[in-house]
């Protein structure tokens, strides 16, 4: 059932600014916006600046705005003002809600702030008709996790919460799954026989970037590791869905999350750049990790041996966001690779940040008399295949307001990451510095070594500033 209100819980914060308005401008021009959309705020900030700091946020992020599309949108919005704590500020947004069947209340608010919220709906006779969409991370670790979820469902079910990994938005995500599962070339090979390792790198150029407080009290294992690094994993390497629905691709990859072995202190690197400590928000004496990378293993009949290798970090010396499959070498009897070249194996690349698409990395014979081998990619840009596409925040509010809980995680599945990294989380590997624009702390390569070490990464002709 499609909702009919659209409330969103930290109107003038920074996320509605910068990814929830822009979205709704697409919405809105896509047709795909026709209920009224209602902004809740702690901050005093009358209708007239509510609207102007959505349309500055909208011009912002939008090139070539349409004046009447604009207006359509800031037309049907209105700020609710109040203290979360508050039944008074929930009678008023009862009122705004007015007779809708349904609404969508996202929480764009700080965790500590959620079952005020839920409680105010519930008070306020509101929560038999929610759905709530709940930003990552879900809780802090296993334990926070499950109490956040077990204050959740006092108000509501499971079925009417929408846990958001904005991952799970992106085209570029979703295409792991049709890549593998509409092509015949690639699954038969899709497993520990044919596939020597995966390397998943989420690299960001810039830093905290005034998101210090934030981030000091999450750092990057449970900001992007737990959730959109594991996500991406389990995509590239669940076993097929019987169908699309939300139910079957959350149960196979609660089944794959499950078979993920907890990761050993001795498997992990945990770095912090120089000069994080000097950001503001965050304290003086921070042992907090701007970066971390760690070998996984899958204990499955798939996946058993097959190393698998995650990486994140910011202020690095590029932005990037790839998942690289490399298979086992052929038997080198015949060929040796022309100078220069190492001999390398086939390299699946998903390249899936800024200037998305995939390479397949090949060898061909090298041009000469001799019979050497040299490696050429075969590459598509999807933005060169498909021109224009949608941002992954216009697709996650379409399918809460559809009710379709495909993009979307599941208690159990959240659960899952967060047992793999309970010791990583309980028992931090010791901190190392590392440069920004740098690569992260060299002990990140040594993880790696036995395989090779991690693939060059190759979309640095998109890095963006
Ligand atoms: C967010 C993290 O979830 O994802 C940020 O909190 C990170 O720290 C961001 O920068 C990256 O998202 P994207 O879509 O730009 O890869």
């Amino acid at each position: 059932m499609r909702a009919e209100c659209l409330v969103l819980f930290g109107a003038t914060g920074d996320l509605a600014k910068k990814k929830l308005f822009p979205a709704l401008y697409h919405m809105q021009l896509n047709n795909e916006l026709d209920i009224p959309v209602v902004g809740v705020a702690s901050t005093r900030w009358t209708q007239e600046e509510f609207k102007q700091n959505a349309v500055d946020a909208i011009r912002k992020a939008v090139k070539d705005v349409d004046e009447n599309v604009l207006n359509a949108l800031i037309s049907s919005m209105r700020l609710v003002i109040g203290d979360y704590r508050e039944p008074a500020t929930f009678e008023e947004l009862g009122i705004a809600v007015g007779n809708a069947a349904l609404t969508v209340y996202y929480l764009a608010i700080a965790p500590d702030q959620f079952t005020a919220v839920t409680n105010g709906l519930a008070n306020a006779g509101l929560a038999s008709k929610a759905r709530l969409v709940v930003e990552k991370p879900f809780g802090r670790d296993l334990e926070s996790a499950k109490a956040l979820n077990e204050a959740l469902e006092q108000v509501v079910r499971e079925d009417q919460i929408y846990r958001i990994d904005h991952y799970l938005g992106k085209e570029s995500v979703e295409d792991l799954l049709v890549f593998r599962f509409a092509n015949t070339l690639f699954e038969p090979v899709w497993n520990r026989r044919y596939i020597s390792n995966i390397q998943i790198t989420m690299f960001e150029k810039f830093g905290v970037e005034g998101r210090g407080r934030f981030y000091d009290g999450v750092g990057a294992m449970r900001d992007v590791l737990q959730n959109h690094l594991l996500q991406v994993l389990a995509m590239l390497t669940m076993e097929p869905p019987i169908d699309l629905s939300g139910e079957s691709i959350q149960n196979e990859k609660v089944k794959l999350l499950s078979a993920i072995r907890e990761v050993e202190p001795a498997e992990i690197v945990r770095g912090q750049y120089v000069g994080y400590l000097d950001e503001p928000g965050v304290a003086p004496d921070s042992d907090v990790e701007t970066f971390t990378a760690m070998r996984l293993h899958i204990d499955n009949w798939r996946w058993a041996g097959v190393p698998i290798f995650l990486r994140t970090g910011k202020r690095m010396a590029e932005t990037s966001l790839e998942a690289v499959v490399e298979f086992q070498q052929p038997p080198r009897l015949l060929f040796k690779p022309v100078e220069g070249h190492l001999s390398s194996p086939n390299v699946l690349r998903f390249r899936l940040g800024v200037g998305d698409g995939v390479d397949i990395q090949l060898q061909v014979k090298a041009p000469g008399s001799q019979m050497f081998t040299s490696p050429v990619d075969l590459s598509v840009e999807f933005s060169a295949a498909f021109g224009e596409r949608q941002e992954a925040y216009e697709r996650l509010l379409d399918a809460a307001i559809e009710g379709d809980h495909f993009r979307f995680t599941r208690i159990d599945a959240v659960l899952e990451s967060w047992r793999i990294l309970n010791t990583a989380l309980k028992q931090p590997a010791a901190l190392e510095p590392y440069e920004s624009g740098s690569h992260g702390p060299t002990c990140a390569d040594d993880l790696i070594a036995d395989v090779g070490g991690w693939n060059p990464l190759h979309n640095a002709a998109f890095t963006e500033n």
